[in-house]
């Protein structure tokens, strides 16, 4: 990729869509040099970004807590990337103690991140409260705890990069959600969906105040909020053997495709805050039709995300609950 210019001075994110500059999602810049991790990206939109980001040139990292699978993608990729560079760290984010380990690893393969795309996520159904080895909520210490954890051992790789990123994937579905910071770990009162949607919401409260810390620092990385909208299976490209759609999951499928998207097309916001020179820290960026499908585009930080006082509370209990803290002072 030609140079970006420095996200770290950037100023407030663009709030309007009227001064988007265009992006041609099927054709992002040339990369080559630059160094990306995705967590999860072995599977689902985590693939697809690491698939879209290969193909600018670029080293691209599978985060994955499965060697195997992450193989498997692998595979899938360089048959459609040729001569695409591909590495996979293992790493597991329901256990905070194995990420130190996970990162000296990718330490020694590679000298400098560019950008880190935060996506794996697990979303659970089951009526049943699920816990972390670490004795956390599963999706709030998966989501957020272990993203937050992530990004303090990932830090040194990042500042080593010239203007690195932070991009985490959050959810539409945390627009509709507010923190109980009394409860973060859903104790008192557990339904599935309220936690993950929680969950999400905690890890793009994070992702703001990262970049608030990261600028109060002086630092050169910078952090940056997508979400990807409705993303089906059922609409996404086959990719054997990692997804295959049949041809009667696509026609059943068909009328969702008026609401929602694929995850190919879910992976699309990630990667244009991963390599498009305009984005700016502190942004947000989803879908452009009703938030749930279509192209990238900054969108108005949501009222409740944009308040730091919430953003500064979970950020201490995250640096208690982890005993790390991602922009020490
Ligand atoms: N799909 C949607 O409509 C949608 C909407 C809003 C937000 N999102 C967000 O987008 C992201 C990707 O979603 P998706 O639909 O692509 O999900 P997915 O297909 O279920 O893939 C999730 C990925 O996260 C990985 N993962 C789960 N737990 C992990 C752990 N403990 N350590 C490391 N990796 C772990 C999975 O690894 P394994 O293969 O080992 O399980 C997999 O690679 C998530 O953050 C999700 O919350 C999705």
């Amino acid at each position: 990729m030609s140079s970006a210019s420095p996200t770290s001075a950037a100023p407030s994110p663009s709030t309007s869509t009227a001064t988007v500059p265009s992006w041609d999602v099927r054709r992002p810049p040339a990369a080559p040099g630059r160094v990306f991790l995705v967590t999860g990206g072995n599977a689902g939109i985590g693939y697809f970004v690491a698939e879209q980001l290969s193909a600018t040139g670029a080293t691209v990292v599978l985060g994955s807590r499965d060697p195997a699978r992450a193989e498997l993608a692998m595979a899938s990729i360089r048959a459609r990337v040729p001569g695409a560079r591909l590495r996979a760290v293992r790493m597991d984010l329901a256990d905070l103690s194995s990420l130190p380990t996970a990162v000296e690893s990718l330490t020694r393969a590679v000298e400098r991140l560019d950008a880190v795309v935060h996506n794996a996520g697990v979303a659970r159904d089951e009526r049943t409260r699920a816990e972390t080895g670490d004795g956390h909520e599963l999706m709030f210490g998966t989501n957020h705890l272990g993203h937050f954890a992530l990004t303090r051992w990932l830090m040194p790789l990042l500042s080593a990069a010239p203007t690195a990123r932070v991009v985490t994937v959050g959810s539409f579905a945390a627009k509709s959600e507010r923190l109980d910071l009394g409860d973060l770990q859903s104790r008192q009162d557990y339904r599935p969906g309220t936690a993950y949607g929680r969950s999400k919401l905690a890890q793009m409260y994070f992702g703001m105040e990262l970049d608030r810390r990261l600028r109060a620092a002086g630092s050169t990385v910078a952090s940056v909020v997508v979400h990807p909208g409705g993303a089906l299976d059922s609409l996404t490209p086959s990719r054997p053997p990692l997804h295959v759609r049949t041809t009667g999951a696509a026609l059943r499928a068909a009328p969702a495709a008026l609401m929602v998207q694929g995850k190919e097309a879910g992976a699309w916001s990630a990667v244009r805050a991963v390599l498009d020179p305009d984005v700016r820290g502190g942004g947000l960026w989803g879908p452009r039709v009703f938030g749930l499908r279509g192209e990238p585009r900054p969108e108005r930080v949501w009222k409740h995300l944009a308040d730091a006082s919430v953003a500064a509370r979970l950020w201490e209990a995250s640096r208690e609950l982890t005993g790390t803290d991602p922009v020490a002072r």
